[in-house]
């Protein structure tokens, strides 16, 4: 049965892809608890109970991109667009830095604004005046050069999304000129060239079946990424998506558990996705095997404009403002936030 595949992906930290639609399938919540404390376990050995806390800076909406489901994509109108100054994001850096904050985040639309030399300028920047502390970029697909550039400036850490391994389901997800392939292409090239690399998936995106997602754990087990973000789908009004049905936090949970199974080592956010569909998404989402949370560090004014989804959290726990709440909140559930970089490492106990 489903407890019986649970134990054997613990064991093996694989299955095939008829297992992984079956044990995904078969889910029952006696299954998911048993998955969760097993999840526990394994993130307690590699991690302990420390979470670790990233500052997220959105430091600009524009984007050259026309994702079905995103809610920055170009051909919305309603967005008022903002990209940030190198001050402004340097001030967001150094107020988070006195709240406990040593990694940074910086993601943003593709946007051309942001050549590479104005990246790397910034990178210098902000590596300069923070040397203790991990940068992070997620802008999308560039060229492997840029990659390379950006590394060579000094960026730590990439984020990218592969958003579903399967090309039929990826193509209904976005316009032609992008494909899945491309996508995968750019995370072996990111992880390749030295960067600790984050792809990830939504759950329950529009048009996704059970053996989308199995692709996507067989797809996650052959790149072995440093990180995998995942959240539900949630419909934003202004896109064609706006009439499908959100993700579900349980399936969100359970696929977390099934991660942390698969994957011991990974760094696993609850992301913000998870706290916007339920009030303590992030808290479950640590309980079912996540170990990092990564604040909205970017200018209030903005927030409300960098909006993915509907009713996307910004404040509270969410926000680097409210870290005190994150940290009670995390303390509620025998979890503690770490100041320090976080980085992956293998585990030490790792034959
Ligand atoms: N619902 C949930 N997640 C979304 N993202 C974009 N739009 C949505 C949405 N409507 C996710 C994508 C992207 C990340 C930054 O946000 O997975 O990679």
């Amino acid at each position: 049965g489903t407890e019986e595949l649970i134990r054997k992906l613990h064991r093996d930290q694989t299955l095939s892809e008829e297992e992984w639609i079956q044990v995904i399938d078969g889910r029952t919540p006696k299954a998911a608890e048993y998955l969760f404390r097993l999840a526990r376990q394994v993130r307690h050995a590699y991690y302990g109970r420390d979470v670790y806390i990233r500052g997220l800076i959105e430091f600009t909406n524009f984007c050259r991109n026309d994702c079905f489901y995103c809610g920055i994509r170009r051909s919305n109108p309603h967005v008022r667009r903002y990209r940030l100054t190198e001050d402004e994001i340097l001030d967001c850096c150094r107020q988070s830095y006195g709240l406990g904050m040593r990694t940074f985040v910086l993601q943003g639309g593709e946007d051309s604004f942001f050549t590479n030399q104005r990246l790397t300028g910034l990178i210098r920047q902000i590596k300069a005046a923070f040397p203790d502390c991990a940068l992070t970029l997620s802008v999308g697909e560039r060229s492997r050069a840029s990659y390379q550039a950006f590394l060579d400036a000094g960026a730590d850490r990439y984020l990218l999304r592969h958003e579903t391994f399967n090309a039929g389901h990826y193509a209904k997800l976005h316009p032609a000129q992008m494909s899945a392939a491309h996508r995968q292409a750019c995370l072996f090239d990111l992880k390749s060239i030295g960067f600790q690399t984050g792809a990830g998936f939504m759950v329950g995106s529009p048009f996704q079946e059970t053996r989308h997602l199995a692709q996507d754990m067989l797809f996650l087990k052959h790149l072995h990424p440093h990180m995998v973000g995942i959240g539900p789908f949630i419909p934003h009004r202004d896109t064609p998506f706006a009439g499908e049905k959100a993700g579900t936090l349980e399936l969100t949970l359970y696929m977390l558990g099934l991660l942390r199974l698969m994957l011991p080592d990974v760094l696993l956010p609850a992301t913000t996705a998870l706290g916007s569909i339920c009030d303590n998404g992030r808290e479950l989402g640590i309980l079912a095997g996540a170990n990092v949370v990564m604040p909205n560090l970017s200018p209030r004014c903005h927030r409300k404009d960098y909006s993915l989804y509907n009713n996307k959290l910004d404040t509270g726990a969410e926000s680097a403002e409210g870290l005190s709440e994150l940290a009670r909140r995390m303390e509620q559930i025998g979890y503690r936030i770490a100041v320090h970089r976080g980085d992956w490492r293998p585990c030490p106990d790792q034959a």
